[in-house]
């Protein structure tokens, strides 16, 4: 089965069901909105936040999707047979609808109907229970039913059967994993047992029934969710009999590629094949996102970065002639074009950046190479590290690699001491801000969000309607806002902007959200440039007659609530886009 068949299928399943239909909703974007302590959408439920908190989805209580996600946290598995940076997650959600058996039945039926996979290769686990909550026998008792003998239902412990939350706080709770045996038909085991790699894990229910709160407890919420993801490429490769997830037919010609630049055989170059194949592919899917991001040295860039200089690295390593990255690139926008347009439409974009940072790369790799082997005859100290990003542009986590091999260790803190104190970028990947983490929605979030609006008219009445925002992170501190200008903004733009904001606060707007199809919101004139995060319906928030956009929310009730707009900071955040910072005070 092909990828997009695959996609199709799973969507339709829902959407058809009989008695719970869902409606399909479009992937979100990569990088999430408003959301100040994560970098990537790491799950489909992560733009679902608020809805499995209880807030009105404008779509209805049962939903679908295919939905782009990044994992960062897996990087370092990146090599073995299932691990992806870049993957895709076909969900399907009750946001307190349907429970656990249906959850489960709908699972199976499409497993072992839709799918046709045997369901003598079929494996799960289910939550053991502990001190937070009990053991979860109604999962137990409905596998038990359906077929699947006790050897086949393992009992596991939070580490294995609890998801989320994403972040310290949010919606989580117990879940139930499907596991499907890729060893071949005659050696499968009796019993799971997790430990076999050759249990491939394809799909988990997870019965978002806790809201775990930020002194640690789990609390139920009233509303009862379910949250499943199946993973896109190991499904194909279970049911492909693919022996791992780069042979799947959407991957498989870039490592075909990498084979005939280099000269090499995947068979004998395996894990450093499948890093370069994996890496292109999701710095690709970064950059090609509508709200595209470029190589920087901080945040989701500095993950750009990251990948593509790491998958220069292991080029070399292969012997593969210099500016190969924009060749795989190409190929990974054909084969991915198909389901996500953004990334053909950006192509000239994605393309020209990676030109630009191989050949930046380029200029220093062997130098620093060079300067490596020098330092590495003993483990490698802060200010090496920071020497080495320095002057040859080496990413920490790829010196870090490269120690590993030497079995060395880089003094991490040491190297972060130095990263602040030289260019005061401590919000970046070495501050270990990649692991997951939600937006909260306190008062001052939602003062701020509201400010974001105000002050994006204010931006296009200052310097032109051509102004388009390009991502935005708030905290309750303070609101960042990406948006293209091609120059820095002068002290008397910024203050007219202030003014303008200020202006809009005094007039006491009053806030109104409503609920109307996509098309209906554009001919309303409301703005909004994430197209492909919405479903067909949409909240469109207006504040007056000043301000009107395509939102998810949530607001304050009345700009008079948010006191005064105060700019901190202009800078530029990557080429073409000006970042600014700003506080209510
Ligand atoms: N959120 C769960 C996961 O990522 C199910 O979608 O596995």
């Amino acid at each position: 089965m092909k990828a997009q068949e695959l996609r199709e299928k799973y969507l339709d399943f829902f959407k058809s069901n009989k008695s719970k239909k869902h409606t399909i909703i479009p992937s979100a974007s990569l990088i999430p909105e408003n959301d100040p302590t994560v970098l990537f959408t790491t799950a489909g439920m992560h733009p679902l936040v608020p809805y499995l908190m209880g807030e009105k989805h404008p779509e209805g209580n049962k939903l679908t999707s295919v939905q782009k996600c990044i994992r960062t946290g897996d990087i370092d598995e990146v090599g073995d047979k299932t691990h992806l940076t870049f993957f895709e997650m076909m969900g399907n959600w009750s946001l307190g609808d349907y429970g656990k058996r249906e959850a489960i039945e709908m699972s199976y039926e499409f497993l072992t109907q839709a799918l046709k996979l045997d369901k003598d290769r079929l494996a799960v686990s289910v939550f053991a229970g502990d001190d937070d909550a009990p053991f979860d026998s109604e999962s137990y008792e409905i596998w038990k039913e359906l077929g699947i003998p006790e050897a086949r239902i393992a009992k596991l412990g939070k580490k294995e059967n609890w998801w989320g939350p994403a972040g310290k706080t949010g919606p989580c709770g117990p879940d139930t994993e499907m596991f499907y045996w890729t060893g071949g038909v005659n050696e499968i085991p009796e019993s799971f047992n997790d430990d076999n790699d050759f249990w491939v894990e394809i799909w988990n229910d997870v019965f978002m029934i806790y809201n775990k709160t930020a002194d640690g407890k789990y609390v139920e919420l009233d509303q009862k969710n379910v949250d499943t993801g199946m993973g896109l490429e190991r499904t194909l490769m279970v049911l492909n009999d693919l022996r791992d997830v780069y042979r799947c037919e959407h991957i498989w010609p870039v490592i075909k590629k990498i084979e005939e630049l280099s000269g090499r055989e995947y068979g004998d170059m395996k894990i450093t094949m499948r890093v370069i194949a994996d890496h292109i592919r999701a710095a690709v899917m970064i950059m090609g996102d509508p709200m595209g991001i470029a190589p920087s040295n901080t945040d989701q860039g500095y993950v750009v970065r990251r990948l593509i200089r790491n998958a220069i690295r292991r080029g070399k390593h292969l012997g593969i002639d210099d500016n190969f990255v924009p060749k795989l690139a190409g190929l990974v926008i054909d084969l991915m074009g198909e389901q996500y347009e953004e990334v053909i439409a950006n192509r000239k974009f994605i393309l020209s950046n990676l030109e630009t940072e191989e050949n930046k790369f380029e200029k220093t790799l062997e130098k620093g190479l060079k300067e490596f082997e020098k330092i590495s005859n003993s483990d490698i100290t802060g200010d090496e590290a920071f020497s080495l990003f320095a002057t040859y542009g080496f990413p920490v986590e790829m010196t870090q690699e490269l120690a590993r091999v030497k079995r060395l260790d880089v003094d991490l803190e040491g190297f972060k001491e130095k990263f602040k104190k030289h260019q005061d970028l401590s919000r970046t990947a070495a501050a270990g801000k990649f692991k997951g983490g939600l937006a909260d929605d306190s008062e001052n979030t939602k003062k701020l969000h509201t400010a974001a609006h105000l002050m994006l008219v204010a931006l296009k009445k200052v310097l032109g309607d051509q102004v388009e925002q390009r991502g935005s992170n708030i905290n309750p501190e303070r609101l960042r806002f990406d948006f293209a200008h091609p120059e820095k903004l002068t002290p008397e733009q910024l203050t007219e902007v202030e003014r303008i904001v200020n202006e809009q606060i005094q007039n006491k707007l009053p806030i109104v959200c409503q609920e109307m199809s996509l098309d209906e919101a554009r001919e309303s004139g409301a703005a909004g440039i994430f197209n492909d995060k919405y479903g067909n319906k949409v909240k469109v928030y207006t504040m007056g007659g000043f301000s009107k956009e395509i939102c998810g929310g949530p607001h304050a009730e009345n700009t008079e609530e948010l006191g005064v707009f105060k700019i901190i900071k202009e800078q530029s955040s990557s080429s073409g886009v000006r970042r600014i910072k700003a506080i209510l005070k």
